[in-house]
């Protein structure tokens, strides 16, 4: 047991953030702060540990901010590009997750279908963390929700308007914030809502933390008086070749100038990045004293620290 991880108990994977409690997260912001104001502390905090990263889309937040947690904290990270070739072309899922259990102590998995991540996680005594799959982005929502409470100093209640698509990222936004017991509106065009089992299990775990889910189809109403504004590119990874009809769909869902000044007077403008400049949102909103979508990136870094050692360690 490493000194520096958290007392708590957590499950070995990180595969939809359903599976990590409101208390589990508190500590994970906790742990994560403490990382942040303190790294020297961590610099051999997963000494001898490696982890596998297995990329089957492209990265620059995600792979840099693991790459670098993993070796500021002494341990070491083997990078698989599968960008060309999908998990389990070559061999079954199980058999690349009964190899790397032999040669690492973590995996890693960015991916497409969140089967996949169940599959390698069924199949692997290691823990499973995933950096992104069509359903979910757990360590981006969780770098989000630290980012908020960073500068707003509390998260109860806090009001977060997503616009956009219902996406993997929205769907963690719900599932993060549900547990932080913040108050998340989502603003969507009608049949690109996220889905409802999703909604349904953020709106359980609300329950507990008092938090509040709602839905809408107009951006302005999601927007009113909000404290973050959230959006994500239109046409995600693997949607490509939907991304003239969903420009034409999504238009009245661009986050600018006139839609921020919908929300709170102290509001802020956060995006997962990469964004299409023009498209979901104004490089005016972008560039603007309100936008942290910098600082969202710098605390992955931070927030991912936190994850590995809670489950590692
Ligand atoms: N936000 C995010 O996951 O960025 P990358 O796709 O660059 O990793």
């Amino acid at each position: 047991m490493n000194a520096l991880a958290p007392a708590l108990t957590v499950t070995r994977d990180l595969l939809t953030g359903t599976e990590w409690s409101p208390a589990v997260v508190r500590e994970l912001n906790h742990l994560a702060a403490d990382i942040k104001a303190r790294p020297d502390r961590y610099r051999r905090a997963l000494g001898g540990r490696f982890l596998a990263l297995i990329f089957e889309k492209p990265s620059l937040r995600t792979r840099v901010t693991f790459e670098v947690g993993i070796q500021g904290m002494g341990g070491g990270a083997v990078f698989l590009d599968h960008t060309g070739t999908r998990l389990g072309a070559r061999e079954s899922i199980g058999d690349v997750a009964r190899n790397l259990e032999r040669w690492v102590h973590g995996i890693v998995v960015r991916t497409y279908e969140q089967r996949v991540l169940d599959e390698l996680a069924a199949r692997a005594a290691i823990p499973v963390i995933n950096a992104l799959s069509d359903r979910f982005h757990p360590c981006q929502a969780l770098a989000d929700f630290f980012t908020l409470e960073e500068r707003f100093g509390g998260l109860r209640g806090l009001k977060l308007a997503y616009v956009g698509d219902g996406n993997n990222v929205c769907h963690s936004l719900l599932v993060a914030g549900a547990r932080v017991g913040a108050h998340v509106r989502v603003a969507t065009p009608p049949s690109y809502e996220p889905d409802a089992e999703t909604v349904a299990e953020a709106r359980r775990a609300a329950r507990e933390t008092h938090g509040k889910i709602e839905l809408f189809h107009a951006a302005e109403e999601a927007v009113a008086g909000a404290q973050a504004v959230y959006t994500d590119v239109w046409a995600s990874m693997g949607q490509e070749h939907e991304a003239a009809e969903r420009a034409a769909i999504f238009a009245p869902y661009q986050v600018n100038q006139a839609l921020m000044d919908l929300a709170g007077p102290d509001s802020v403008f956060l995006h997962c990045l990469p964004a299409h400049r023009g498209e979901e949102v104004t490089d005016a909103v972008m560039d603007s004293p309100r936008s942290i979508v910098f600082d969202q990136a710098e605390n992955r870094l931070h927030v991912q620290k936190a994850i590995l050692l809670m489950l590692l360690s």
